[in-house]
């Protein structure tokens, strides 16, 4: 096994049995132990213990000090504070060890464990619309989505991803009619193009169909009947619609590798794969009585969901013509991911003005007993992308923001940036850091908040070299990797009989709390934890680079020791930052 245990997770250990041998009642009990600035950890969990053993919180405090073994191996110092509280300092042995067993797992993990007993997650993210461009509102669900996969199966999740695009439904028989009635508005113009250009033709047949749908009733009702053909399979009008999604999933491949995300095909399945399902759906809920039939349409009503008028809003599962809409999607995607996938958790990264639609269909599977306390679901909801003036971005002309433009002027504007500080870097090297800090600025500026929050997009700041941004995270990397290079045939080496100064200290047991870190933010979907440690990491380094000297470090072993601190960060830096989707280029 290459699993590390963590310095806290020891400490913890040993807290825990002095705290039992000492109050056998308290035998499990958590001592909270917590990073601290007056020494390395404190645990503060004494004082609720001793309250409930009705003793003394300072004089418990006092006997588990005198069980906690110390020295050399692990814990250096350890005393009683205020009214109860333990104060712990670690070996710097026990630091430098550490961190050696992690720089030695081969297995290139730093020594993170995986779960033991892993469950199925399926987690729907990254779900663009066909025939319609992609905007910014897209770029979370991809961005925050794609870093939460790879959290969890860095944990060892078993991860089904499902991309729910949205390829079925009304507007799709508005959009094969318009193009039947008007059948020159793409074919000419698509016949030499592809990827995103095809894509904004796409997008204005959109518009155009759209606003004839709109003023034109019996375009409407031509429509309408096409949906119904579409539904029913049709072969004429199936393939009319295979070509949009064909020619949209082009386009969606090319966004998506811009933004160096992998998607794939088999984990493409958009609301038209649950076709089959829906009729089944809606008998299944009718039957049980968990809907019902409401002025023709077959409804899901909630005590606690009410519309402005006071009257209750219902969950419309199929409407009141027989066509069925997004939750009748939504749930047969419940039953196949359930039933067919096996999951244990399904996770929905969609924007928050989603939540009641979620809230309702989670609602209706439990009552339908699709969901129960085994197997739970879970909106990862996201707020708006802002500009910076705080109102919805917005392009000057008040409309949406294209990403694909997005993205190419982050890249433009890292290009910029890198060209600056480039020392010897050739014109293709700066075009290839360009797109890696400039893709890395976005998803950074995304992840680094927590992810319901709106937040501003503001390129300035996103690819600025100071502050919490990915390039400040890149440099600090390629900082690392120059150092290391210039060491030459002096190679890092962990010397744990060195005493540590205070900035080696910080810094490595910074680095030993990756593994919990990591955990956490698995556990809590929530990757702007790692984001804040991975800042965190970087400035610990910083400190420690200007505090100490590494290539000309006292002794030989000292220089060794600093380089291995230097290298192991730099491991640490490369795996988040892998874990948020993000380069760390060697050179920059
Ligand atoms: N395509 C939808 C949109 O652009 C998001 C789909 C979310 N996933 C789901 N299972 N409903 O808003």
């Amino acid at each position: 096994m290459a699993s590390v245990t963590s310095l806290s997770d020891s400490v913890q250990q040993h807290l825990a049995s002095a705290l039992s041998a000492t109050l056998p009642e308290a035998a499990g009990a958590d001592p909270l132990l917590r990073r601290s600035d007056r020494a390395d950890f404190q645990a503060n969990g004494i004082l609720a213990l001793a309250k409930k053993a009705k003793a003394n919180p300072r004089e418990l405090a006092t006997q588990v000090v005198s069980r906690v073994e110390t020295g050399d191996e692990l814990i250096k110092d350890v005393e009683v504070s205020g009214p109860g509280f333990l104060n712990i300092t670690i070996a710097d042995r026990a630091i430098t060890a550490n961190l050696a067993a992690r720089y030695a797992d081969d297995t290139g993990r730093l020594g993170v464990p995986t779960a033991a007993q892993p469950g199925t997650t399926v987690i729907d993210y990254a779900q663009p619309n066909v025939a319609k461009e992609m905007h910014v509102g897209h770029l979370r669900s991809a961005v925050i989505g794609d870093s939460v996969v790879q959290l969890l199966e860095f944990t060892g999740e078993n991860v089904v991803r499902r991309h729910h695009i949205g390829d079925w439904g009304t507007q799709f028989g508005m959009l094969i009619q318009y193009l039947d009635e008007h059948p020159h508005e793409l074919d000419h113009k698509e016949a030499q193009v592809t990827g995103e250009e095809a894509m904004s033709n796409l997008d204005r047949l959109y518009k155009a169909a759209r606003k004839l749908f709109d003023s034109d009733e019996e375009f409407k009702t031509r429509a309408r009947r096409r949906v119904v053909d579409l539904q029913a399979g049709d072969a004429h009008t199936l393939a009319m619609w295979q070509k949009f999604v064909d020619e949209s999933k082009i386009y969606f491949f090319s966004v998506f590798e811009k933004l160096d995300m992998e998607i794939r095909d088999a984990d493409i399945v958009g609301e038209s794969g649950y076709n089959d399902m829906l009729a089944e759906t809606c008998r299944l809920l009718e039957e049980s009585g968990v809907a019902v039939r409401s002025e023709g349409a077959l409804c899901v009503f909630f005590d606690d969901i009410k519309g402005p008028d006071g009257n209750p809003v219902p969950l419309i599962v199929q409407k009141s013509d027989g066509g069925y809409g997004y939750a009748a999607t939504d749930l047969s995607a419940i039953r196949d991911r359930v039933f067919n996938l096996k999951a244990n958790t399904l996770l929905y990264v969609v924007d928050a003005r989603q939540a009641l639609h979620f809230k309702m269909v989670f609602e209706t599977a439990r009552r339908a007993g699709w969901l129960n306390e085994d197997v739970t679901a879970f909106q990862l909801a996201f707020g708006t992308v802002l500009g910076k003036d705080g109102k919805p971005f917005k392009t000057r002309e008040g409309e949406t923001v294209r990403l694909v433009d997005l993205l190419d002027e982050a890249i433009d504007r890292a290009s910029a940036v890198v060209r600056e500080k480039a020392q010897d870097l050739s014109e293709e090297e700066i075009a290839e850091r360009g797109a890696q800090v400039g893709i890395g600025a976005v998803k950074y500026a995304d992840l680094s908040t927590s992810a319901n929050r709106d937040y501003k997009f503001d390129l300035d700041q996103m690819v600025s070299l100071n502050g919490d941004t990915s390039v400040y995270l890149q440099y600090a990397y390629a900082r690392i990797q120059s150092i290391l290079r210039k060491a030459g045939e002096t190679r890092p080496a962990a010397h744990p009989e060195l005493a540590l100064a205070a900035a080696e200290r910080a810094l490595g047991l910074h680095v030993d709390a990756f593994a919990e870190t990591v955990a956490e933010a698995a556990a809590e979907y929530a990757p702007h934890k790692l984001a804040a440690y991975l800042y965190q990491l970087a400035s610990l380094y910083t400190s420690f680079y200007d505090k100490c000297p590494v290539l000309k470090a006292e002794t030989p072993q000292q220089v060794e020791n600093r380089l291995f601190l230097c290298d192991i960060t730099a491991r640490t830096l490369h795996q988040g930052m892998a874990l948020l989707g993000i380069r760390t280029p060697e050179k920059l």
